[in-house]
């Protein structure tokens, strides 16, 4: 297992659309357990392969409660429902935290890494997850999804 390194900001590899998985090999498998480690690493709830510079539609995630880690091969998003706003962060803006719109219900349906097929329903800060994660897979950034500040009536910003 290994740490990889995170792509950041505006790394353009970021705004990349990720391919999907044909074959859950060895390398796979351990690509899976280095974006455990690294997402582990640095506190996050969740993980892009993307973002350790793979376009793969592979996503993990953990809350960091009872339930096991998540790791979504080829994930889709089937179902959503509701609405939360909800402030976010993310591994690749290590210092942004933005307010976003995610829905309150997500199922999705994936692949575990031993190639079976799930499908599982979160809602809260997992549907939060979920959402964010598939963006990612998407070439979606945090960025493109933060309800923009009503900088008329915001007396603190910066110049
Ligand atoms: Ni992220």
């Amino acid at each position: 297992m290994a740490i990889r390194n995170i792509r950041k900001e505006d790394d353009e590899i970021l705004k990349k659309k990720s391919k999907e998985v044909e074959v859950i090999d060895d390398r796979v498998k351990e690509l899976i357990k280095d974006m455990i480690e690294t997402m582990h690493k640095f506190d996050g709830v969740g993980l892009a392969a993307v973002q350790v510079g793979i376009l793969k539609r592979i996503v993990v995630i953990d809350l960091y409660d009872e339930k096991p880690i998540l790791k979504l091969i080829n994930p889709v998003i089937i179902k959503t429902k509701g609405k939360q706003e909800v402030e976010e962060g993310c591994l690749s803006f290590p210092n942004k935290y933005v307010k976003v719109i995610r829905p309150e219900e997500v199922t999705v349906e994936a692949l575990d890494e031993n190639g079976k097929k799930i499908k599982v329903t979160g809602t809260g800060l997992l549907a939060q997850a979920i959402s964010h994660e598939v963006d990612h897979l998407n070439g979606i950034i945090l960025t493109d999804v933060m309800i923009p500040r009503n900088y008329g009536s915001n007396r603190t910003r910066r110049q």
